[in-house]
């Protein structure tokens, strides 16, 4: 591979403890089970999944924002999941975030202009005239100089956002990582918000971590696209593969579930998911998605599938997919033709 990966993921698992009633009946919940993927600097890459797939946790485990229970995270040379105190404090202007609610992950108290300025304080940059600074990266994201006196209330959910992304990017991190960040947005403000994030990657070539359940904006937006269950990745490709020609039954159903992402043929749009995820206290023995997949066989519900990789770099969770001679299909999920992947 010539493209240099910035973020590394390697195995990375979160566990939480939960409750039961009364404090008794103590769980672990493996919100995160053994997630690896790399980031080519410049790139976008997508996680995808259903509401509790583990996506959010994932971003915050990779921020160190919450503790992973196992694992290594890179970013570049940096061991970020290694660092601590200061280290980890200074390394923080290398990778950003910004999350999904524009209404409470600004501080209301603040002004916009220190609202941004607030990742440059927690870099002890706190008395330098930055002016300057804020003035360019306000221009960035498309807000006036005069809109850097008000208040978060003062402005409307997509110009939040673009407060939120100036705060991210006042600092020049290499790496952001976007959890849902136009999901709480009207339709037409995200297209808004998704084309500002394209632009700043085309002129500041930042990496992005790009979260969503929405099929629709990381197919806009995503250059290689992960789609996570029960806190696992079930399908890496590059955006073109994963919606030409998804390999995972899970990602098919997905697929079908959208009808202007789902391709025209009735193979690929009978695909009904039925029931709900199984818990993530008690997870399956066999292949995670069994239960609800519309072609589970007897040997899928007896050993995990492993994620193989194929030759084009894509990697699927499936016992069923086959590459030969330069052609991959899934031999269940009829209707698909055998595709040439390399073209
Ligand atoms: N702090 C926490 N304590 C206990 N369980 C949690 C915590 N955070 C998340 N979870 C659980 O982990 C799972 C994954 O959650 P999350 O990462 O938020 O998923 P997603 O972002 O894909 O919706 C869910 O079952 C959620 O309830
Ligand atoms: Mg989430």
């Amino acid at each position: 591979m010539i493209d240099q990966a910035l973020l590394t993921v390697q195995d990375l698992e979160v566990e939480f403890a939960s409750k039961g009633a009364l404090g008794r009946n103590k769980h672990v919940v493996k919100a995160v089970n053994g997630v690896s993927f790399s980031i080519n600097k410049g790139d976008t890459f997508g996680i995808v999944g259903e509401s509790g797939s583990g996506k959010t946790t994932t971003a915050l485990a990779i921020m160190r924002l919450v503790k992973a229970t196992k694992g290594k995270v890179s970013l570049g040379d940096m061991v970020l999941t290694d660092l601590h105190g200061e280290a980890l404090r200074r390394a923080r202007r290398q990778f950003q975030m910004v999350f999904q609610d524009p209404f409470s992950s600004l501080n209301p108290r603040l002004r916009a202009r220190d609202v941004v300025a607030e990742p440059l304080a927690m870099l002890d940059r706190s008395n330098k005239d930055n002016a300057r600074e804020l003035e360019e990266v306000f221009a960035q994201v498309g807000l006036r100089p005069e809109q850097m006196d008000l208040f978060p209330h003062q402005f409307s959910g997509g110009q939040r956002q673009r407060i939120a992304l100036a705060r991210a990017l006042v600092t020049r991190p290499e790496l952001i990582v976007c959890d849902e960040p136009v999901s709480a947005l009207d339709v037409a403000i995200q297209a808004q918000i998704l084309n500002l994030l394209k632009r700043i990657q085309r002129d500041l070539d930042v990496t992005y971590l790009f979260i969503s359940h929405d099929l629709g904006v990381v197919q806009y937006i995503c250059d290689w696209i992960a789609v996570m269950y029960l806190g696992q990745i079930v399908e890496v490709a590059p955006r073109a593969s994963l919606f030409s020609y998804p390999l995972h039954p899970y990602t098919l159903s997905l697929l079908s579930a959208v009808p202007s992402a789902s391709p025209g043929t009735k193979a690929w749009k009978a695909i009904t998911l039925k029931g709900e995820p199984p818990s993530l206290i008690n997870l399956p023995t066999g292949c995670i998605f069994a239960d609800r997949c519309p072609v589970m066989q007897p040997e899928c519900q007896k050993s995990p599938p492993a994620l193989q990789e194929l030759s084009d770099g894509r990697r699927v969770a499936c016992h069923f997919v086959e590459e030969k001679e330069g052609t991959v299909q899934n031999t269940l999920t009829g209707g698909l033709e055998m595709i040439n992947v390399l073209t």
